[in-house]
């Protein structure tokens, strides 16, 4: 099946080149002007080398009308599985408490943790659907979903599989993290040794064994996971296959970054509360910085300092964050507009941050992540627009006119 989009205004993000952009290189974007794109059985086969070439026949065409066609999004950190909305907590936010003062009275990942003990497998698998339905039609395609509302044996394994589900079951491309340790349950409060040993002992085995993961986090932060227990999780989890991935200096300068780096993770996630020192230590690294703009947004924290990693040669990406507690939304448009707007990042930047180096920050920039030839078609049409950087610009339009997943068109 060969499937023609013809009328291409401009083609960006071209590049068959997937390492991870840093510092000067971030802001290169290859475009092409007048352009087509030939798709084959849901993989993007050609596309025009010069503006005057003729496409080539094929079974079906879109016309994208003189708009931009981008690779679709790479989100590379969600907790999109969840049982139920927050917004008790968001109003207790307005009226003045913090999320630590929310967290310390059993809100937040709590909460979350006792809903979803009550949910279904299959409730579960039909809120996440509905969820990813619905990014889908904003432009993402690669997205990668953490378990870590379970904190229990059974509660993280039905997170797991409810996940597993949604990549058999789903045209985005989806990794699966295991984040047992996001927080100790009540009963583990003052038995951080028991907690950990049941995640290190109970769990990753049959996580390893069942294959339902394909990364590990923890949730290192004051109050949360030390950085000494944040080491002893990942270095279990590379024991059993699973590279880390993990939430590192949110809320303070937690060790995060320097423990990530220490077990080699693949990204350090969040980034919020950085100095020098962290900063420095992620530049010498090969781990991603990846920046949840949306989470500092919603939790009125002061944003990620993006200029200052992209100017230390850090390798950044974006990411959403979708989760019920500091980031309701997955929606990446907004992330890459708050990426331009707040963290000043020029908008090329910000689309390679949450295209090619979110698709790094995966582990799947062999497959999505660019324009190029073998990689999956999954693309983002825009409507009409004057240039690239109208998209972040006009941050309140949905520019979005059609999302393709595996080169079909996806429908409301
Ligand atoms: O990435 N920071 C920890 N985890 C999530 C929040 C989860 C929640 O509040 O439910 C985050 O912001
Ligand atoms: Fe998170």
């Amino acid at each position: 099946m060969r499937t023609l989009i013809s009328n291409i205004g401009c083609l960006a993000g071209i590049t068959a080149d997937n390492n991870v952009r840093r510092g000067d290189s971030l802001r290169a974007m290859d475009m092409l002007h007048n352009a087509w794109l030939l798709i084959e059985d849901g993989f993007i086969a050609d596309f025009s080398r010069h503006e005057t070439s003729i496409p080539p026949n094929a079974d079906i065409t879109i016309d994208a009308r003189n708009a931009y066609v981008l690779p679709s999004w790479c989100d590379s950190h969600t907790h999109l599985v969840f049982a139920t909305s927050r917004e008790e907590e968001f109003v207790d936010k307005i009226r003045g408490l913090s999320y630590a003062d929310i967290a310390a009275k059993g809100g937040g990942i709590l909460n979350s943790a006792g809903k979803l003990s009550l949910a279904s497998e299959e409730e579960l698998v039909e809120s996440a659907t509905q969820r990813l339905n619905e990014v889908a039609l904003l432009g993402t395609g690669a997205i990668e979903i953490k378990s870590g509302y379970g904190l229990s044996v059974e509660g993280e394994l039905k997170m797991l599989r409810v996940i597993q589900r949604l990549k058999r079951e789903s045209k985005l491309t989806i990794k699966s993290t295991f984040l047992g340790a996001h927080a100790f349950p009540p009963d583990y409060k003052n038995d951080h040794e028991g907690y950990i040993s049941m995640l290190i002992d109970e769990l990753l085995p049959v996580i390893a064994n069942e294959q339902l993961a394909d990364f590990i986090d923890v949730f290192c932060e004051t109050g949360f996971f030390s950085p000494e227990e944040t080491e002893r999780v990942c270095l279990a989890g590379i024991r059993h296959g699973l590279k880390p991935k993990i939430h590192a200096n949110q809320l303070n300068l937690s060790g995060g970054v320097e423990t990530g780096v220490k077990v080699g993770a693949l990204s350090v996630d969040h980034l919020e509360t950085m100095d020098q020192h962290a900063i420095n230590c992620l530049a010498n690294s090969a781990t991603i910085g990846t920046m949840l703009p949306t989470a500092a947004y919603f939790l009125r924290m002061n944003f990620q300092p993006a200029r200052q990693l992209i100017d230390a040669n850090c390798a950044i990406a974006l990411a959403s964050d979708y989760n019920p507690g500091s980031s309701p939304s997955g929606n990446m448009n907004q992330v890459v507009s708050m990426a331009c707007i707040q963290l000043k990042m020029l908008p090329e930047e910000a689309i390679n941050a949450a295209t090619i180096n979110g698709a790094c920050a995966m582990d799947v920039q062999e497959i999505v992540g660019s324009i190029a030839p073998g990689k999956k078609a999954n693309l983002i049409i825009t409507k009409q627009i004057p240039s690239l950087a109208y998209l972040p610009y006009a941050f309140g339009s949905n520019l979005i006119d059609k999302v393709l997943l595996e080169g079909e068109i996806v429908l409301p």
